[in-house]
């Protein structure tokens, strides 16, 4: 494994092998992580980075562009194709980078814009105070019902006329199951307003076209290229052609300087790979082995938010079993199973100790494993969760966890 930065800086060299240790011995379900297959660790590795260039293909500011512009309308036609998009921008450094663009490209500092509560399944660029989006707009939250535990459109409908705003997001990090996107468009079209969707968490369920895709509803669609979509670390934007202009000038030079192109190849490999058949059937697996770990965790005295899912991932509701989430974080971590604390909805408690947990299966289906490893794996966040103070039962757990992970090996040859 990185056989010069061996040689020339053993220091850095031995904390990527600390974490490549971490990685492949241990069990990761944070939601927003996958393993990237390693054609994306080859390119975003690649001499593409030393390429300085800023604007559009057809349209630069320095010269020696011809490769690059390849790349880019490469990229930029595979994601149209992949989500059936009318136009596509792959520039976005990062998925709150996408937001931003699209922000710059159809808002002033000022507007009004509806966004989902963060503590309730929203994002931090949806309008949270400690975020610039916050900061520049005047956005106006909606949340879940308490019943159901699932957006309230009714909220969504009352806010939207009584606030008339000039953007409605939907989309969130922490929300299972499907949005009615129809729903918020036909909202969004009564008062006048844009909307636009953030499917970060979804956008490889989209692509495999197991869940409903946002596109045909929504005047631009944010993501990333990481989580369920398992690739480059990017973002991307899709919209409706006639907002293609507005949108490329919003990335550049509205909120970018020089695009990232190491990263962006990487990014059309993502998007060619997600257009097979085995990426498909990943992709089932990853939803398959979340209900079947919402399913088997709520016999175990879990409560699960919502009741289930129908997609990656879960929220695990810890208030049944005293526990709160930064404590089952930390349990859950000393044994070698990575999760997050995440508020649930109307949490009582704060941010950084919150009542639940967030769990996704995408990192562990691209391992390979299926319901019976779940069946396994809920079995040892039951026992963690009963045991949190018996060192002798958290170590055999810490055992079982490394039995487990090295039955489905990482990257195994690659690194040799
Ligand atoms: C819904 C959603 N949007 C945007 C982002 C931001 O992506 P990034 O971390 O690449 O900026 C995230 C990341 O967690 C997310 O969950």
């Amino acid at each position: 494994m990185l056989p010069s930065v061996k040689k020339s800086d053993s220091e850095l060299y031995e904390i990527v092998a600390e974490e490549f240790t971490r990685q492949r011995t241990g069990i990761e379900m944070i939601a927003s992580e996958s393993y990237v297959p390693v054609e994306v660790l080859e390119l975003q590795g690649s001499i593409l980075t030393n390429k300085t260039l800023e604007g559009f293909p057809g349209n630069r500011y320095h010269a020696g562009h011809k490769a690059i512009d390849k790349m880019e309308i490469l990229g930029i036609e595979r994601a149209k194709a992949l989500f059936g998009a009318e136009y596509a921008n792959i520039q976005a450094l990062s998925g709150s980078n996408a937001n931003h663009s699209v922000y710059a490209a159809i808002l002033e500092p000022g507007d009004t814009v509806l966004g989902m509560r963060l503590d309730q399944g929203g994002h931090l660029t949806h309008g949270s105070k400690v975020n610039f989006s916050g900061r520049v707009y005047n956005f106006i939250s909606y949340g879940v019902s308490k019943e159901t535990e699932t957006i309230d459109y009714a909220e969504v409908e009352r806010l939207a006329k009584e606030h008339a705003p000039k953007l409605i997001v939907a989309g969130g990090s922490s929300y299972p199951r499907v949005i009615d996107y129809e729903h918020i468009s036909d909202i969004a079209k009564s008062v006048n307003a844009y909307f636009m969707v953030d499917m970060a968490h979804i956008a490889g369920l989209v692509a495999a076209k197991l869940i409903p895709s946002p596109v045909p509803y929504a005047d631009f669609v944010t993501s990333t290229t990481t989580k369920t979509l398992s690739g480059a670390r990017g973002g991307f934007v899709l919209c409706k052609a006639a907002f293609g202009k507005k949108l490329d000038k919003a990335t550049f030079p509205g909120v970018q300087g020089s695009m990232h192109p190491q990263v962006m190849a990487a990014k059309a490999f993502t998007f060619k790979r997600a257009m097979t058949e085995e990426y498909r059937a990943c992709m089932a697996q990853v939803i398959r082995n979340a209900q079947k770990l919402a399913q088997v965790l709520g016999t175990y005295g879990f409560r699960v938010v919502t009741g289930g899912t129908d997609n990656h991932l879960l929220i695990l509701d810890l208030r049944p079993k005293n526990l709160t989430g930064a404590q089952f974080e930390n349990a859950l971590e000393s044994v070698g199973i990575t999760v997050n604390k995440n508020m649930i909805p109307f949490d009582p408690q704060k941010p950084l100790v919150t009542s639940g947990v967030r769990i996704g299966t995408t990192a562990v289906t691209s391992r390979g494993m299926k319901e019976n490893e779940m069946g396994l794996i809920a079995n040892m966040m039951k026992t963690v969760a009963d045991n949190i103070d018996n060192a002798q039962i958290m170590e055999k757990v810490a055992k079982d966890v490394l039995e487990l992970s090295s039955r489905f090996p990482l990257y195994e040859g690659y690194f040799e």
